[in-house]
């Protein structure tokens, strides 16, 4: 069980996924799980804020990742192809909206538990090590400056041909960044045994092998329990 977590745009998605392939294990985008969640409540007139009739909703959602030609699975959700909507940064925000709701991730708790089976998972969210999987095997906090992760996803945006300006991007990273970390439920944290890699510069492959160096490499190279108390280990890629 590998967890990797991060801020938006941190590029956790795109090495996550890649890893994953790599060791052909399965793969859990946790995110996608909280954006599907708030698209079924807005298209059943769900308010947002009503965080237990959100939750409600988990059990009438049959959700499926298929493999796509690019990095990215396609999503189904009850029978509907709905990966342009999940991936739209709408939907992003409104995940980061009920996701501060503890009835919305309980109800998403096991869902994602689920998806661990042989060979192995690689999970990818905000609260993956702290949380949902705390015995994971690796941990990884994959971090990087707002500006970076706003050009990052400006670029992941217009590849996929949907044009945003770099201010507005910016914007909406900063304000998801204090609304994910501030919550006290599942706040964004990296876990005490995780390695936090900061990836400002750095790109996807790279990442990619500095995460795969901690996989094979060396014991002491591998996350440690920490002592409580203890701080992070904090690496540049
Ligand atoms: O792609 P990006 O990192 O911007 O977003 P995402 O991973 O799809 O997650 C969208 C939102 O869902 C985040 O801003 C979080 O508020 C929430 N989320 C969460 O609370 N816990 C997770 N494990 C995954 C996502």
């Amino acid at each position: 069980m590998i967890a990797i977590d991060g801020p938006s745009a941190a590029g956790k998605g795109t090495v996550a996924h890649a890893l994953a392939r790599k060791l052909r294990w399965h793969f859990l985008d946790s995110g996608a799980l909280y954006r599907i969640l708030a698209l079924a409540a807005l298209q059943r007139g769900i308010p947002l804020q009503q965080g237990s009739q959100v939750a409600a909703l988990v059990p009438d959602l049959d959700i499926r990742f298929d493999p796509g030609d690019d990095d990215r699975d396609r999503i189904w959700v009850n029978g509907q192809d709905l990966t342009t909507a999940v991936r739209a940064e709408t939907a992003g925000r409104q995940a980061s909206q009920i996701a501060a709701d503890p009835a919305v991730r309980a109800a998403l708790l096991q869902r994602q538990r689920a998806f661990r089976q042989a060979p192995g998972l690689v999970a990818d969210g905000r609260d993956m090590g702290t949380v949902v999987f705390p015995d994971a095997c690796l941990k990884v906090f994959l971090d990087a400056s707002p500006e970076e992760r706003a050009r990052r996803r400006h670029r992941q945006l217009r590849m996929a041909g949907i044009e945003a300006k770099m201010p507005a991007l910016c914007e909406e990273i900063r304000e998801r960044d204090v609304r994910d970390r501030n919550r006290p439920h599942s706040p964004l944290v990296a876990a005490p045994d995780a390695v936090v890699l900061d990836t400002t510069g750095f790109p996807a492959d790279t990442v990619l092998s500095r995460i795969e160096a901690l996989l094979t490499g060396p014991t002491d190279r591998l996350p440690r329990k920490a002592a409580s108390g203890e701080t992070d280990r904090k690496d540049s890629v």
